[in-house]
């Protein structure tokens, strides 16, 4: 994917808006609750589903081998597809970049929503500490748990992992690592999750992200599609991040909306 600035402001729909400000109470609701029912769990699905294609399977099997991971034997049938992709989109970009993370580090990943993939992430960088920041880590679903609760849930394996409710902008710490998976670089999907239009803030974001990431640390960065890719490599320009190889796009093990695309960046 070619590089191309996108400097312009974004334009702001009066419906945009008007929905940013609904959304705007239940943020502040949910901010203001902090709602814990604690002990979600999920029953192990154990096995694979047989709706998956060959190709899908013989996939899934590899990554098993090459990582030593069955996330069957632990979570619910959707979590253990969900982290099967991510260690997919991993597992693709380390090969098409000839990238060599190095392992037992500590890593934070940002916007983790209820961290389920974190076993994936264990998978892959085997950090030695691993934390996950996410804004509104209280909203809560229809069967009364939150995004803490299930986040519980999916770190309960790992010891040294942990889950932090805050925004990333008032993060003081640092990293060796950090992963960011579809962050919000345009504000439409911003609102079409159901958050206002003032956590917009992506320029602060990849500032936050730069200042704490070490000398010699890397970014891992995904993006939905080619537009968001664009903001997201001017963001991290800007942000005084340096790009390694050209942005790629990685076929999903399932299919999606928009072709996740790839770009690794460290800090010189
Ligand atoms: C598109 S979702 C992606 C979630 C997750 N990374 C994934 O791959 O499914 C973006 C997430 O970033 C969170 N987020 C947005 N701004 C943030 C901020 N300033 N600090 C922490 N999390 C933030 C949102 O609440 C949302 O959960």
């Amino acid at each position: 994917m070619a590089l191309s600035t996108a400097t312009a402001s974004p334009y702001l729909s009066p419906l945009l808006r008007l929905r940013s400000t609904y959304y705007r109470c239940w943020y502040e609701v949910s901010r203001g609750l902090k709602w814990v029912r604690r002990h979600y769990h999920e029953h192990p699905a154990c096995t694979l589903p047989e709706s998956l294609t060959t190709q899908q399977r013989r996939r899934i099997e590899a990554l098993q081998v090459k990582y030593g991971i069955h996330f069957e034997d632990q979570f619910h049938v959707s979590t253990t597809l969900e982290n099967y992709e991510y260690l997919d989109l991993l597992d693709q970009t380390k090969e098409a970049l000839g990238w060599n993370p190095d392992l037992h580090k500590e890593m934070v990943d940002v916007g983790s929503l209820n961290f389920y993939y974190a076993p994936a992430l264990h998978a892959f960088f085997q950090p030695r500490q691993l934390q996950g920041i996410e804004l509104e880590g209280y909203r809560i679903y229809t069967n009364f748990y939150s995004r803490f609760d299930y986040a519980q849930c999916y770190i309960r394996p790992f010891t040294n992992t942990s889950y932090t409710v805050m925004d990333f902008c008032d993060y003081t710490g640092s990293a060796d690592g950090i992963t960011c998976f579809y962050p919000f670089v345009i504000p439409e999907p911003l609102v079409a999750w159901r958050l206002p239009l003032k956590v917009f803030q992506p320029e602060r974001l990849f500032e936050r992200m730069t200042h704490s990431l070490r000398r010699n640390g890397f970014v891992l960065l995904m993006n939905h599609g080619e537009e968001e890719a664009r903001w997201a490599c001017d963001f991290a320009q800007r942000s005084g991040l340096q790009l390694q190889g050209p942005p790629l796009p990685i076929p999903p093990l399932f299919p999606r909306a928009e072709i996740p695309i790839v770009s690794l960046w460290n800090k010189p």
